[in-house]
């Protein structure tokens, strides 16, 4: 995957995007942040299922963190699944020790990042999914790396 370009994906169903995220989970190293946006109910959760498939967690474990703020899955690598939706304030990361998520070995995935964005100060990738006009389960998923730009 040409990660600076970024890289466009269609998915017709829940299983295509299931399969769109497992072959984006092969360009993840250890450390990495994955942020997924798109609005409620487009797929974000069933993205993630994909990448822990991909590093051999059980699908199932995969819920959408709501009142836990963030689940751990343990399978080839480890996942830290953050959902931000009902944050109030960045303070509320903090409480939960946000920061040293992100310097560990494990991927951080996070829906609804926005609270987080200021923490965020390294590459990361950035993955959205959008509602298409080709039926209820159409979907276009666009991936790519974003960088933090230092001024030369
Ligand atoms: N192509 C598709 N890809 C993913 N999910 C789909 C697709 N088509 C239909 N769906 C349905 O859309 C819903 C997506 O739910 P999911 O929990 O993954 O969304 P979400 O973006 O994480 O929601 P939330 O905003 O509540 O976190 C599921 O009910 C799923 O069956
Ligand atoms: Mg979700």
């Amino acid at each position: 995957m040409d990660s600076s370009l970024g890289h466009n994906f269609f998915s017709s169903s829940v299983e295509q995007t299931i399969d769109i995220a497992k072959e984006f989970a092969q360009s993840l190293q250890p450390n990495d942040v994955v942020i997924i946006q798109g609005g409620l109910g487009v797929g974000k959760t069933h993205f993630t299922k994909g990448l822990a498939a991909y590093f051999k967690i059980k699908q199932e474990q995969v819920q959408s963190p709501t009142y836990a703020v963030v689940h751990e899955y343990v399978g080839q690598i480890t996942l830290y699944h953050f959902d931000l939706y009902r944050l109030k304030s960045p303070s509320e990361l903090q409480e939960i020790g946000f920061e040293e998520y992100l310097y560990k070995e494990g991927i951080c995935i996070i829906e609804w990042p926005e609270l987080a964005l200021s923490f965020v100060s390294d590459d990361w990738w950035v993955v959205d999914i959008e509602r298409s006009n080709n039926g209820p389960e159409s979907r276009a998923i666009h991936v790519r790396k974003k960088q933090t730009y230092v001024p030369g």
